[in-house]
C-alpha cells in the first residue's frame, strides 16, 4: 500500500482490506469479495508477503463486513428508493458487492485522500457518488437527498470518533431523514481506553475515541431512535464453520479471555 499517502486512522483501511482479499483466495471464502483482492494487489503488490503473510488472523474482520452487508441487503429488498450513506468506507467494495438498483442513490464518504485512492482503483457506477470529506464536518449532509428512507453503514469507523461527534452525527442524520436503519460497530470502553497500547494502531499512529459496554443504550441519544439488535463477531458460526483450522482455534482460544468475545460488537438501530 502506499501508505506515504494516508495518515492515520486513515490507514487503519489496510488491515481490513487485506483480510478481505485474503478470504477471496479461500476455496470457499466468508465474503468472497474479488474487488478486495484486486484493489489490495493493485496498491500493495507484495501485500502477501509481509509479517503475516497469507494468514488468516484477520478473518473476524471479514465475518463483520458480511453481518453489515447482509443487514444491508435486507434493508435495501424492502426500501429500494433508500439512500445509502456509506461512513468511513475506506477501500471497502461494498457498494460492487451488493449491487443495488438504480433506485437506490449510494454515497461513500471518507477523507480526501481515501477517496482520491478509490477514485484511482475503483470504477464509477450510476447513482453512486463519492465525498471526500471528514464526517464529523456535518456540511456534506447538505447535499444528500432528505425525502427517502436512509440506510447508514460505518463499519470500523465509530471507535474513532469522540462520543460528542459522533452523537452529533447520529441524532443529526435521524433529524435529517424521516425513516431509516443504522448500522455500525463499537468497542467497549476498555479497549478504547487501551487503545493507545494496541500496537497496530500505534503504527498508524491513531487511537479509539469512544467506547460503550453497553452500544444499545445509545438509542436514548434521539427520542425516534430504537434499538434493533447486535450480530456476533468472534464466535459467529460462519467464522467457525468457514476459518481454516489453526484460524478457528486462535479465535475459540482468544474468545477464552473474558470480554475478548465482544471487544466488537455490531448493532443496528431503526427510526
Ligand atoms: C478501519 S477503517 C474501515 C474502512 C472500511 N469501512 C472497511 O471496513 O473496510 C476506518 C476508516 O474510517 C475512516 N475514518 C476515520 N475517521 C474518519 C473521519 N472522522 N471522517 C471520515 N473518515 C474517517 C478512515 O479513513 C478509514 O478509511
Amino acid at each position: 500500500m502506499k501508505e506515504t499517502e494516508l495518515l492515520g486512522v486513515q490507514q487503519t483501511l489496510s488491515p481490513v482490506l487485506q483480510a478481505k482479499a485474503l478470504d477471496n483466495r479461500l476455496n470457499d471464502p466468508i465474503l468472497g469479495d474479488h474487488y478486495a483482492e484486486q484493489v489490495m494487489r493493485s496498491l500493495d503488490p507484495g501485500y502477501d508477503n509481509r509479517r503475516f503473510g497469507a494468514s488468516q488472523v484477520g478473518l473476524a474482520a471479514v465475518v463483520r463486513a458480511k453481518a453489515h452487508d447482509d443487514w444491508a441487503r435486507d434493508f435495501l429488498a424492502d426500501h429500494p428508493d433508500a439512500v445509502v450513506l456509506h461512513l468511513g468506507c475506506g477501500l471497502d467494495t461494498r457498494v460492487q458487492r451488493l449491487d443495488p438498483p438504480a433506485t437506490v442513490d449510494w454515497y461513500d464518504l471518507d477523507y480526501p485522500a481515501v477517496i482520491e485512492l478509490r477514485h484511482r482503483f475503483l470504477p464509477p457506477r450510476e447513482h453512486y457518488t463519492l465525498i471526500g470529506s471528514g464526517v464529523t464536518d456535518l456540511t456534506w449532509l447538505e447535499s444528500i437527498p432528505r425525502s427517502r428512507p436512509l440506510l447508514m453503514i460505518a463499519e470500523g469507523l465509530v471507535p474513532y470518533l469522540t462520543e460528542t461527534d459522533l452523537r452529533r452525527l447520529l441524532t443529526s442524520l435521524v433529524d435529517a431523514f424521516p425513516s431509516g436503519r443504522l448500522q455500525f460497530d463499537t468497542v467497549p470502553v476498555w479497549a478504547w481506553r487501551t487503545s493507545k497500547w494496541d500496537p497496530t494502531l500505534r503504527t498508524y499512529g491513531a487511537q479509539f475515541r469512544c467506547g460503550f459496554n453497553d452500544p444499545a443504550a445509545l438509542a436514548d441519544w434521539h427520542p425516534r431512535l430504537e434499538y434493533v439488535d447486535e450480530t456476533p463477531m468472534y464466535d459467529a458460526p460462519i467464522l467457525m464453520a468457514k476459518a481454516p483450522a489453526n484460524i478457528r482455534r486462535m479465535y475459540r482460544l482468544l474468545n477464552l479471555i473474558p470480554g475478548m468475545k465482544r471487544s466488537t460488537r455490531i448493532v443496528r438501530f431503526r427510526f
